[in-house]
């Protein structure tokens, strides 16, 4: 029996987390990433049913039924701990994550993890096409998804379906490493409109449909033997850009980012990287590049500091915690040879914030430093930028995010090439106020032009 809602957005997270309190009572937090940051306004405008997982196993969670918070209406999935361990840690971030993301990690195959991928899955479509009402949209977001589309087309051929990938989709020959290739991308065929950031992906993606699966394709369109028609097309995603700019405009962000510099001994020049703590995000290349500034003598730590946050992310994952281990011990080793009592070069904070706290701190950097070595598109980058009221501060951004794309007036560099990235961070310190404001001002003018609502409803008109 159908259900009501008219659209349904399926995504691997709910946007709250459930927490513990210490007294065992639970409450919901906001969910970290990229993704859930652009679907809430979208979920706000268009009153649908957001179908994800709370965070916690279904042992810790219990029996969870749907509910309404803040206005949405939420349907949370449970994963079992061996789920968890097999489709989320596993096949999510430990296969597929490095893989589309140029194998910066390298991607472990195993069948068990597959399993698992292709049961979660089934959970899922299952629970959409149940709350789908007749000939509703049901829009399924994210690599985590990607079997998704085919299973509810087979369970409701009345609905609308749409896939969207937040992350790269990666080379031909990368993604061909994948034992599972021809599911996955029959699974993607599924949607009648398959999204990607940017328009390599979408060629990547029908490129390989072509190879692997044999269908006839016409530019970005793929013909199905049964005269479906599956476009693939790119929409870069982005945030609520006059929500950013009335929270960094608001007196209390003004009074926080105020008493931010204060604590750091007002400094000349703050530096902020801002990122999930993932391999993917080229920290360790970043901060290295700052200590040999400091080092040369470019950077004073009496004036300057770079604040690195570094939110924590899927910590049962062994290369995150290498990676964590291996940030501790750079940063420790930074300090300890450049810092000077009651001045750090890095002021280092393992810990996530609300997006107040974000704003603040955006309004306090006057250099932004994003370096992924692959990025889907990076939020962080235009948070900033929206946060930059006044038109000023600089943003030295990787050329392989997406972001880079909109952003040429950006201090582009490679994150591979550590004395590049010296250049940039010191030509941003340099620059003139005049410089900073021209580029600033190209940038914000981009991206009003370019926020959240325009994404979602491009993507759901081309629907
Ligand atoms: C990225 C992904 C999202 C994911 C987020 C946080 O933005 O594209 O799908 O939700 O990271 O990662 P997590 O594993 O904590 O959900």
């Amino acid at each position: 029996m159908p259900g009501h809602a008219n659209l349904v957005i399926v995504a691997n997270r709910l946007p709250v987390d459930q927490v513990r309190e210490p007294d065992g009572s639970t409450s919901w937090r906001r969910s970290p990433g990229g993704l859930v940051s652009a679907l809430e306004p979208v979920m706000r405008i268009h009153d649908g049913a957001w179908i994800g997982w709370p965070g916690v196993t279904s042992e810790q969670a219990g029996d969870l039924q749907p509910f309404q918070l803040d206005g949405l209406s939420l349907v949370p999935i449970g994963l079992s701990a061996d789920e968890v361990e097999g489709f989320y840690e596993g096949f999510s971030n430990a296969t597929l994550w490095p893989l589309y993301h140029d194998v910066v990690a390298k991607p472990e195959f195993h069948r068990e993890w597959w399993e698992s991928y292709v049961a979660v899955n089934r959970r899922f479509a299952e629970r959409a096409a149940e709350l789908a009402a007749p000939g509703a949209t049901v829009w399924v977001h994210d690599y985590q998804l990607q079997l998704v589309p085919a299973m509810v087309r087979e369970l409701r051929p009345d609905l609308k379906i749409g896939f969207f990938l937040h992350i790269p989709f990666p080379p031909t020959e990368l993604f061909g490493q994948l034992p599972w290739r021809r599911q996955i991308l029959e699974g993607l065929l599924g949607a009648d409109l398959v999204g990607f950031q940017l328009s390599g992906g979408a060629h990547n993606f029908v490129r390989l449909v072509k190879q692997r699966v044999g269908h006839h394709t016409e530019g970005n369109d793929v013909h199905l033997p049964d005269g479906r028609v599956v476009r693939a097309q790119a929409f870069p995603i982005s945030i609520d850009v006059a929500a950013f700019e009335e929270l960094a405009g608001s007196e209390s962000v003004e009074q926080r980012a105020t008493e931010i510099r204060a604590a750091l001994g007002n400094p000349r020049k703050v530096l902020l990287g801002i990122d999930r703590l993932d391999y993917t995000k080229g920290i360790y290349p970043r901060l290295r590049a700052y200590s040999e500034l400091v080092a040369d003598g470019h950077f004073d730590v009496h004036d300057s500091v770079f604040i690195q946050v570094a939110t924590p992310s899927r910590e049962r994952v062994e290369q995150y915690r290498l990676l964590r281990d291996d940030v501790d011990r750079l940063v420790g080793r930074i300090n300890g040879d450049l810092g000077e009592i009651g001045y750090p070069a890095i002021s280092y904070l393992h810990s996530s914030y609300p997006q107040h706290e974000m704003a603040a701190l955006y309004r306090v950097a006057d250099i932004m430093v994003v370096t992924p070595y692959r990025d889907g598109m990076n939020l962080v980058a235009k948070e900033y930028v929206a946060c930059r009221l006044d038109d000023d501060g600089a943003l030295v951004l990787s050329e392989f995010t997406g972001a880079a794309a909109e952003f040429r007036q950006a201090w582009q560099v490679n994150p591979y090439d550590i004395d590049g990235m010296k250049a940039a961070i010191l030509a941003a310190a340099n620059a003139t106020e005049d410089e900073l404001t021209r580029r600033m001002t190209a940038m914000r003018r981009n991206l009003r032009g370019n926020d959240v609502n325009h994404w979602a409803a491009s993507f759901l008109a081309a629907l």
